[in-house]
């Protein structure tokens, strides 16, 4: 018998139908799309603009529509974790409201929250679980509404971020070769006074005063957090492939998290990787928080071949940074 590993399975997305343009944005705050494209990579993002929805909205219909694909009975599912740095609520978990809307009884669950490196961290925590041997079904959802977060008279942030939500399928394999091979994560806490959101916490619970000035929202000093993001992303993707002794020729394809354009090309370029190996969907998506990674795997599945060798590689908010070595699984 083979080691257990973790694999993707199933992988299903929701993306909320309202197109929010670089145009549109030039309607709200000094900005033009040629500054948007050539400083981030965005052209356009997804919002979803009705009142009343949440992150469980886009996550339930993801995972109905995983459900539906992997022809999974709801009572299979053992454990459904959602990470997010926008749930419905502070409490109860999303992943809970998310469980309850599609009928995952016998199931268990939290929420995570690492920023951008979210997906990794999550997935490093399911792994861990699948590879005890005691769970073959886990649910995995990444789902964000930045638009809820994000103050459209800001400039700085307001073009960066969009929303969505993506379901993944997580069951134990011992097949030599696919699945979830390695993983090297980090955090430092350099990076909480550059990216935060103030208000809304236990720290600065609402008050008139944190919503009149904004303090609901995001707040990121970009310089920092590019200067950062590109060492750090870059650094851990070229750690993971010295650790397995692996060529750009070894490896199939990089999926970046997708906060700018320009991190992932340093990223790609100390990997030694050319352009056809790095996979992008920031120009139509935005910087969709932990949401990113996954959302890449969901736009890509179809160039995937079973044993293929990708790098995912993030760097978020805390500052929370890693790479995964993962083999296609189908
Ligand atoms: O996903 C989690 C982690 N986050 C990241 O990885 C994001 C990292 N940071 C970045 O991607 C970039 O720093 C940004 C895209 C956020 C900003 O790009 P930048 O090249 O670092 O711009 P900057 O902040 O240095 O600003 C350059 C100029 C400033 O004007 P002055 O002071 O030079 O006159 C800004 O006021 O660009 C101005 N600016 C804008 N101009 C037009 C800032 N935002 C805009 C805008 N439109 N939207």
């Amino acid at each position: 018998m083979g080691k257990i590993r973790a694999a993707i399975t199933g992988i299903e997305a929701y993306i909320p139908e309202y197109v929010l343009t670089n145009d549109e944005i030039s309607t709200m705050v000094d900005t033009n799309d040629e500054w948007i494209m050539s400083r981030v990579g965005i052209k356009e993002r997804h919002i979803l603009k009705e009142d009343g929805l949440g992150t469980s909205y886009m996550g339930a219909i993801a995972v109905n529509k995983l459900l539906e694909s992997t022809h999974t009975n709801p009572d299979e599912v053992q454990m459904l974790i959602c990470h997010t740095v926008t749930p419905d609520m502070q409490f109860p978990a999303t992943a809970n409201i998310i469980s309850d809307k599609c009928g995952i009884l016998n199931a268990w669950g939290f929420d995570t929250n690492a920023g951008c490196s979210g997906f990794l961290f999550t997935f490093e925590t399911v792994r861990r679980f699948i590879e005890s041997g005691e769970y073959k079904k886990i649910v995995l959802v990444c789902g964000e509404r930045m638009s809820g977060i994000v103050n459209y008279q800001d400039r700085t942030t307001c073009p960066l971020f969009g929303d969505g939500a993506v379901a993944m399928l997580i069951e134990p394999t011992e097949e030599e070769g696919i699945g979830f091979m390695d993983s090297i994560l980090h955090v430092d806490g350099v990076g909480r006074k550059y990216l935060y959101q103030t208000a809304g916490g236990s720290l600065y619970p609402a008050t008139e005063e944190t919503v009149k000035n904004r303090l609901h929202y995001i707040h990121q000093d970009g310089q920092p957090v590019f200067k950062y993001a590109v060492s750090g992303m870059a650094d851990v993707s070229e750690e993971m492939m010295k650790k397995h002794n692996l060529t750009s020729d070894d490896i199939a394809y990089l999926v970046p998290h997708q906060a700018n354009l320009r991190i992932i090309a340093a990223t790609a370029r100390r990997m030694g990787l050319s352009e056809d190996k790095v996979l992008i969907n920031i120009e139509k998506y935005g910087n969709t928080a932990g949401t990113s990674i996954p959302l890449v795997l969901w736009d890509f599945k179809n160039k995937f071949k079973k044993g293929d060798t990708l790098v995912f590689s993030a760097f978020g908010a805390g500052f929370t940074w890693g790479s995964i070595l993962y083999k296609w699984a189908y």
